[in-house]
Order: structure tokens, then sequence, then C-alpha cells
């Protein structure tokens, strides 16, 4: 390996601390290990190039360098300006032989804290690859690399790219700059990309619903897996992993005692669900709101009181929105809010609460308590603390999910790469899942590391309940 240059973190010589927990990670990845360990002789993804906008942080780390195990070359941004852990990309970018001095590990562009157009900048960055060539698959967390290119040859055809002054938010106006400049210095840049991706790899419930979008519009320009809705990542991340990393978050950025507190969680689907538990195990009383009949049905079974943000916002201590939907929270809602509240958000996108008629509410002062916590004093003297700018405060605030639930999840985008990489023409382009074998596959490479001994199906037991021996257990229409 030769030493480069082609890459930006925040501080290379946090690689051997970067290392050091990549190592522990690995023992807490039993799934992506075994998958390395399965196909170190196939190289399944040797040719693959591969651009990944996933938040790198070690557990990415691992799965970065599992791609790599299995053939595949590799460039990297995060998919948020806070979420990346730079210890851990300063680790990827050195790679396993090098040395701070002399790097020789993965292209990654990424550090905690960019500004939006230093974050469409590393996407860019990730997406460029050296010598013309250009990358045959994606790896997508929330689907801005996904929508970069697509927006890129749409106006590639049109042969213009609207002014950025049109632009509804600053972010847009920021990708309307980008492709502007893309399509006067490197014309035809974003449809010879699209050109040889052989599809996309999707992390998260709002990537997919952008995906499954796209599709039905007919603008999808190449397959996609939708590893979000593989059991063993949506009903494992977005749940025990959110179990976990959101009140990491909330203690790591304001430290306030929980218990006895009242928690509002704005959505009760799977990230609501595991957030919902977590505050009550910390001891508060949480309130659900809900728009769908089922999901409020099953909180209040599930014995949380369910109601509307109206009717609590004046008394609750602690806000959370777990939606994927938009203007959760409003800066009026924050108006009426107790002094010092805790407003959080775990879902993709910012938008779901309203910061920018916060910033325009009269008479408000933001004081920076550190970074990604902000204290937002009203008019009347009564303050909100607001966590990661309303970003997805577990990754900006604590480090995200803990290694051996994203075992499973990335388990599952290193087998959906494998699949349209080397299965290409068994996923036309449309919204895929993986079938179900391989998703119990994942859940079985990680039973010997809990101990779980599992319980073998007798031939007659297979044939009375209509399943074979070795699986699937269940019809695609089971919901666990
Ligand atoms: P989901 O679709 O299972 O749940 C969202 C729930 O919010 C649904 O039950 C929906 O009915 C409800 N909802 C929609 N609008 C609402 C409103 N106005 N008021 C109250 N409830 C409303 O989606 P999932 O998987 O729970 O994901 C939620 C978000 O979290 C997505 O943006 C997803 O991409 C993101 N996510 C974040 C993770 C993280 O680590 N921070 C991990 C996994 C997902």
């Amino acid at each position: 390996p030769i030493a480069f240059s082609d890459f930006k973190v925040a501080d290379l010589s946090l690689a051997p601390f970067g290392r050091k927990e990549i190592q522990l990670a690995e023992h807490e990845m039993p799934g992506l290990m075994a998958i390395r360990k399965e196909y170190a002789e196939a190289q399944p993804l040797a040719g693959a190039r591969i651009t990944g906008s996933l938040h790198m942080t070690v557990q990415t780390a691992v799965l970065i360098e599992t791609l790599v195990a299995l053939g595949a070359r590799v460039r990297w941004a995060s998919c948020n300006i806070f979420s990346t852990q730079d210890h851990a990309a300063a680790a990827i970018a050195v790679g396993p032989l090098g040395t701070p001095g002399d790097p020789q590990g993965v292209p990654v562009f990424a550090w905690k804290g960019e500004t939006l157009k230093e974050y469409w900048w590393c996407t860019e960055q990730a997406l460029t690859w050296p010598d013309g060539q250009t990358p045959s698959m994606i790896l997508d967390d929330g689907g801005d690399a996904t929508v970069l290119i697509h927006k890129g040859v749409e106006f590639e055809k049109a042969g213009e790219v609207p002014a950025p002054e049109t632009a509804a938010d600053e972010e847009y106006r920021i990708i309307l700059e980008l492709l502007n400049h893309t399509l006067s210095e490197s014309p035809g840049k974003w449809t010879a990309i699209a050109a040889t991706i052989k599809g996309v790899t999707e992390e998260t419930t709002t990537g997919v619903h952008r995906l499954y979008e796209m599709h039905r519009d007919g603008r999808l320009l190449f397959p996609a897996i939708n590893v979000n809705d593989s059991v063993t990542k949506s009903k494992f991340d977005n749940k025990y992993g959110c179990r976990h990393s959101l009140v990491d978050g909330i203690n790591r950025a304001t430290d306030a005692l929980i218990g006895g507190k009242v928690a509002v969680v704005c959505g009760y689907g799977d990230v609501g669900k595991g957030c919902a538990e977590s505050l009550r195990g910390q001891g508060a009383r949480v309130i659900v709101t809900e728009i769908d009949p089922i999901c409020a049905l099953q909180a209040a079974m599930d014995g949380f009181q369910v109601t509307t943000l109206d009717a609590v916002v004046a008394a609750a201590d602690i806000f959370v929105t777990a939606t994927g939907n938009r203007d959760i929270i409003l800066a009026s809602d924050m108006a009426k809010m107790k002094h010092q509240a805790i407003v959080g958000n775990i879902g993709h996108f910012d938008n779901e609460i309203d910061i920018v008629g916060l910033a325009e509410t009269p008479g408000i002062v933001k004081t920076e308590i550190k970074p990604q916590v902000h204290e937002w004093r009203f008019e009347d003297g009564h303050t909100v603390l607001m966590l990661s700018e309303g970003r997805l405060l577990n990754l900006g605030n604590a480090t995200g999910h803990p290694s051996f639930v994203m075992s499973n999840s990335f388990a599952n985008q290193t087998i959906a790469q494998i699949e349209l990489f080397t299965k290409t023409e068994h996923y036309p382009v449309g919204v895929h899942m993986l079938p179900k074998h391989l998703d119990e596959k994942v859940a079985r490479l990680h039973l010997d590391a809990l101990g779980i001994k599992l319980t073998e199906l007798r031939p007659e037991q297979a044939r009375y309940i209509g399943v074979e021996v070795d699986g699937p257990y269940k019809p695609d229409h089971y919901r666990y």
C-alpha cells in the first residue's frame, strides 16, 4: 500500500484510539466477522467500487473493513453533520497497516460538526472516484447519495440547474450550487455515475420511503435493496438500538435525572417503541403521541398514556420526536413548554422540530452550552434545551447504537451488497427485500455470542407446520 492523501478527517492522530475501539467492536460484531470468514476466499465484492454515505462511527468502520475484506474498494462520507466519531474516521483513513503519518486506508470524508456545505462536499467526494472511475454500488443511509445522483441526472437531462436563489431552504440552495458547479465543470458526471451503478442498499426507514416514492414516480434509475425492513434490522436496530442510545444521548447532553420526569415520545413505530421503553426503564412517566390507530393502541396496551402533544406540551419535561415526519414540534409548542424542557429528535431528518421557526421567534436568544447542546431563551424568560440542533440526538450527543445491534444491521447491508453485485440480473430496477432465509441467517450468526440454544425442528413437526427444517420458518406476511 502507498500512503495517500485522498481523504479529509478532523485529526489523524486519533487513529490509534480509533483502532483500539474498532478492535473492541469487532468482538461485539459476530455477524460481520462471520461474514468476513465465510467469504474470505470467494471475494464476492472483488471489483466492486462502493460509495458509502452512512454515519462514520466505530461500528461503520467495522462494516467498511468487512467490505474491503470481501474485495471491494470503498469511498465514504457520513450521512449527518454531527454523527462522525473522529477517531473512527481517522482509523479508517490510516487503515490497519498504516500509521497516522503514513495513511494507507480508505478514502473517507467525514468529521464531527461539518457545515451543510462541507457535508455535501463530502458526499460528492465519496461519489467521485479517481482516474475517471465511477462507483458500482451505493450503500446509503437516508438516501442523500442516491438523491444527489438522481437530481444530477435530472438536471443534466434538462440541460440546466435551477438558480440556487429559487431554493426553498438553505440546504437545497447548497445542493443546487453544487450541481450548478458540476454541470459546468464536469458535464455528464451524474449520468455517467448512474449508468455504472448496479444498485443501492438503503439502511433506514426515511431513505427507504424516498426510494419507494422515486420508484412509484418512475424516477428510480437503478435497483435498490430495502435493508431497513429486514426483520433483523428494523425490529432490532430501530428498536433495541434506540432503547440504548436515546438515553445515552440525553444523559451525555444534559445529565438531567430522567426518573420521575414526564417524557413525551412522538411516534410509536420501531424507533418510538425503543425510546418509550428506555425512558420508562429510567423511571420516567412516558406519554406517546401517534396518528396511526394501530400504533396508538399498541402503545396503550404497552402501558403508555396516549394523547396529543397539545394536551401535554405545557406539563412535560422531555420531548423526543421519532416519526420520520415533518413539523412534529413547532416553535409555538416550544413557546408553551416548562422552563428548561429538553427537546430532541431521533428521526432521520431535522425537520421533525421547527428549528427555523424557533430562530425566527421574536426576542429569542440562543446560547451554546456545549457543542450540540443549546439553550433557547424565550422573551418571557423560559428556556428549552435543544439537543443536536434538532438532528438525530443519539448520534449527535452520544455515539449511536452499540456494536452488537449494528452487527445485525450491517450483516444485512453486506449481504445486500453481495446480492446486488453478484446477482444483478435477479434484481431489476425497483425496491427489493432480502429473502427471508438471509434474514434468518443474520439472526443465526448472532446466537452463539449470547449463548442462545435453538430448538431443532423435527421433520414431522416441520411437515406439520409446512416449513423446511432449515427454514424459512415464517411466511413473508408474518410481522414478528
Ligand atoms: P416507523 O414508520 O416505524 O414509525 C414512525 C411512527 O411515527 C409511525 O408509527 C407513524 O404513524 C408515526 N407518526 C407519523 N407522523 C406522526 C405525527 N405527526 N405524530 C405522531 N406520530 C406520527 O419508522 P421508524 O422505523 O420508527 O423510524 C422513525 C425515524 O427514525 C425515521 O426517520 C428513521 O429513518 C429514523 N431512524 C433513526 C435511527 C437512529 O438511530 N436515530 C434508527 C432507525 C431509524
